[in-house]
């Protein structure tokens, strides 16, 4: 996810490098420091946030069969520091904290001040940015680097994705996420959770739909932890809701698909990103590869609201909601593939002592068996918020009544569109209007 952002020129107009982020976030932290911390700029003022809401999303990141006993007992301690008054955003930056129960154990270890680390790593433990990030930094003890690399740092993550997804549910959108293989067992593709399933998922220990299939993922992660050894698998992530024209045919870094693609990508352990069909289809023919246009008249409604059911539609899902870059209103689907966690309960993996160059077998950091249910909930919050930064490009305002408004007014100005008459070649109408306004 880029973080070199430019904002907006004098003019009024995107500065010429306008690139990356209109909803900025950034963490900070170490696995084992005082606390993690981010701070997220741009969101409209009117939104609500509840630090509950925030304390669950929070506890669902450490759930999942196969994680260690310290995930399963320990409370993330959560504080809003700023741009949140009374249960609602300001429009100033939102910082939140995110402090360490285990800093006591920690405080010498870690501590800022000068002085030196009691016992230095240096078996790097291989699958790991250990030994790339101290030769890349010149550091002799691993820790510098694990600290940072750990995926720890996705809970400061899922802080600023609650953010996002509270902000896209305001305009109607919801991520979900579950676990589709784990440890090479695969569920029935065709159960995919709706948003109101969401709890079901998360009751399944390892957040599959699929009972047959959660049974067997289970099996694997008790066979695997009785070896010491680890799985890794895919996660699903759907985002219902999605209104069409969500990122851009016009860059490569406006492209929807990519943005999704770098968000999990960017995910500890995620080594594969796949946007609606696009493994299985790479074998089928065009004729069969893609998803068929339609349109349906929409449908007076009595309420005088937008009739969803009308417009413009695809008779399948293969490409996941995403075409040339830009949402298409369908459903997206975007999935990830996890390795197995490169620490294993009984490490057998070879490496060399960096002190010495003598072979030996890497260290043992505390580890789990299998993250994938967990690598869900971050994913799901990766997408959220990538959807929330696109939302707030196409719709953004300085408050949430203004986005709403702004999201409201281009959906109603769909109509039929594109059609003879919205682009104006075919009589007079609003958009003819606003040809006249802008020229
Ligand atoms: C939620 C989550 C939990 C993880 N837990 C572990 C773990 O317990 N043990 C481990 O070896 N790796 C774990 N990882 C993965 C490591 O952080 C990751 O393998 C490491 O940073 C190197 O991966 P990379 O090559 O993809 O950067 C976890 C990843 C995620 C997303």
């Amino acid at each position: 996810m880029p973080s070199f952002i430019c904002g907006w020129g004098g003019s009024g107009e995107p500065a010429a490098s306008y690139i990356g982020l209109v909803l900025r976030y950034l963490t900070a932290g170490e696995s084992h420091g005082r606390a993690l911390v981010v701070v997220v700029e741009g969101l409209p003022a009117g939104l609500t946030v509840r630090s509950e809401g925030l304390a669950e999303e929070l506890a669902r990141r450490r759930l999942g069969y196969g994680r260690g006993p310290r995930m399963r007992f320990e409370a993330d301690e959560v504080s809003i520091l700023s741009g949140v008054r009374h249960g609602r955003t300001i429009g100033s930056p939102v910082a939140i904290e995110i402090g360490n129960t285990e800093w006591p154990k920690w405080e010498e270890e870690m501590s800022p001040s000068p002085g030196q680390p009691k016992r230095r790593l240096t078996a790097p433990r291989p699958g790991h940015a250990d030994l790339a990030g101290m030769q890349k930094y010149g550091f002799d003890d691993a820790r510098d680097v694990l600290e940072r690399a750990s995926a720890r740092e996705t809970a400061a993550r899922v802080a600023a994705g609650y953010l996002a997804k509270e902000l896209i549910a305001c305009l109607g959108m919801v991520v979900v996420s579950h676990v589709v293989a784990l440890g090479g067992e695969v569920a029935d593709a065709g159960l995919r959770p709706r948003p109101e399933d969401l709890d079901l998922v998360d009751a399944s220990p390892v957040r599959c739909m699929d009972s047959d299939a959660e049974a067997r993922m289970i099996a694997a992660v008790k066979a695997a932890a009785k070896e010491g050894d680890s799985l890794g698998g895919v996660v699903e992530v759907l985002g219902y809701g999605v209104p069409v024209g969500l990122g851009s045919h016009v860059h490569w870094d406006r492209r929807l698909d990519a943005l999704i693609a770098q968000g999990l990508m960017s995910i500890q352990a995620v080594k594969g990103v796949e946007i609606g069909d696009a493994f299985e289809i790479s074998g089928a023919r065009g004729s069969q590869a893609h998803d068929a246009i339609v349109w349906v008249p929409p449908v007076p409604t009595s309420s005088g609201s937008r009739d969803v059911t009308g417009g413009y539609h695809r008779t399948t899902d293969r490409a996941g909601g995403i075409e040339g870059g830009i949402s298409t209103g369908s459903l997206l689907v975007a999935r990830a593939s996890m390795k197995p966690l490169a620490t294993l309960n009984r490490p057998v993996l070879g490496t060399v002592d960096v002190a010495t160059k003598e072979p030996t077998v890497s260290f043992k950091e505390r580890t789990d068996v299998t993250a994938v249910p967990a690598m869900g909930v971050v994913a799901e919050t990766m997408v959220a918020l990538v959807l929330a930064n696109e939302a707030t490009r196409k719709f953004g305002g300085d408050s949430l009544a203004e986005m709403v408004r702004n999201q409201d007014a281009f959906l109603a100005s769909l109509g039929e569109t594109p059609s003879s008459v919205a682009t104006g070649s075919g009589g007079a109408g609003a958009s003819a209007d606003v040809t006249n306004r802008t020229s």
